[in-house]
């Protein structure tokens, strides 16, 4: 087939809904196997997917996320980001998957004698050869997306402030934008919110997966606040001693009942519901 000069092609609608993340089979052990963090967890997330994982503390959440950018080699199963077998990956490989892949941390990792500016510019830095020394030191381009990137998430007028002059919240925001600054295809977040108060997580998750939806960006967020997930996911997961217990779209029939139900499965004698109950009951 031949293209006629100035035709635009139909869009393919498998590259639409092209699949990011694929995990089969994936088992994870520690300590010589007494630790069973992951036990034969199998998913996949198509682009643009905002998925949120859900659990109790220790269920593997963090184990997880850590697989879908090489921090953690499985055990067993394969874990395929972006059309590459992540397990198999090494060195500059790795690296390369690495800043389509970006993390944003409950502790924000952010350099807090830096400028927020620079903060945001660093997540440049796989874009460019060599190390970088102030912010002067990068392309005028990039200042200039970097300073986007900042008004977009409320803090273009810290671009200048040293980062650890700014409260939690805003430090989180200036490592999204950072991570939004890397281009990534995908993000994962950690708890993102973990350490904030409830008002400035709603605010977090706002920009983070406003952000995300923008640039059609697909997310890997794990949460424990059932509320926030049921407010931004499209899709929940939900886990229990490194097995999925749960894993449905948000909104067909997906009730903060239902939800619940999974947590109280979890814990049957309520000692960690009451931190979820909270959250929820602000919903009704
Ligand atoms: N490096 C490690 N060495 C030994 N055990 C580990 C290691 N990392 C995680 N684990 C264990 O694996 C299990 C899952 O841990 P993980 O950190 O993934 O849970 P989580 O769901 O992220 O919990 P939290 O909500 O507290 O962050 C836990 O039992 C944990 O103790
Ligand atoms: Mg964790």
């Amino acid at each position: 087939m031949t293209d006629v000069e100035g035709a635009t092609r139909p869009i393919d609608i498998n590259t639409v809904a092209s699949t990011v993340v694929e995990v089969q089979g994936l088992v994870k052990t520690f300590d010589n196997g007494r630790v069973r963090a992951l036990d034969d967890v199998s998913f996949s997330v198509p682009e643009g997917q905002l998925c949120v994982i859900i659990g109790l503390s220790g269920s593997g959440k963090s184990t997880l996320l850590r697989h879908l950018n090489g921090l953690h080699e499985p055990t067993a199963g394969s874990v395929t980001v972006l059309g590459q077998r992540v397990d198999q990956l090494k060195g500059a490989e790795l690296r390369a998957l690495r800043t389509k892949v970006g993390f944003v941390f409950q502790q924000f990792n952010i350099v807090g004698r830096l400028s927020c500016l620079e903060n945001v510019l660093s997540g440049a830095l796989g874009r460019l050869r060599g190390p970088r020394m102030g912010a002067l030191s990068y392309p005028k381009n990039l200042r200039q997306e970097a300073l986007a990137q900042l008004e977009r998430v409320g803090l273009g007028d810290r671009a200048f402030q040293r980062t650890d002059t700014l409260s939690g919240g805003q430090q989180q925001r200036v490592a999204i934008a950072r991570t939004l600054m890397q281009k990534p295809k995908i993000v994962l977040a950690d708890e993102p919110v973990a350490s904030l108060d409830p008002e400035i997580s709603g605010q977090v998750m706002d920009v983070l997966f406003q952000a995300c939806v923008e640039d059609q960006i697909t997310v890997l967020c794990s949460l424990h606040q059932v509320d926030l997930a049921m407010g931004w996911a499209s899709r929940l997961i939900g886990l229990q001693d490194g097995k999925v217990v749960l894993d449905s779209p948000v909104g067909e029939g997906l009730t903060q009942e239902r939800v619940m139900e999974v947590y109280q499965r979890l814990d049957p004698e309520g000692r960690k519901v009451s931190e979820y109950a909270t959250s929820v009951l602000d919903l009704t």
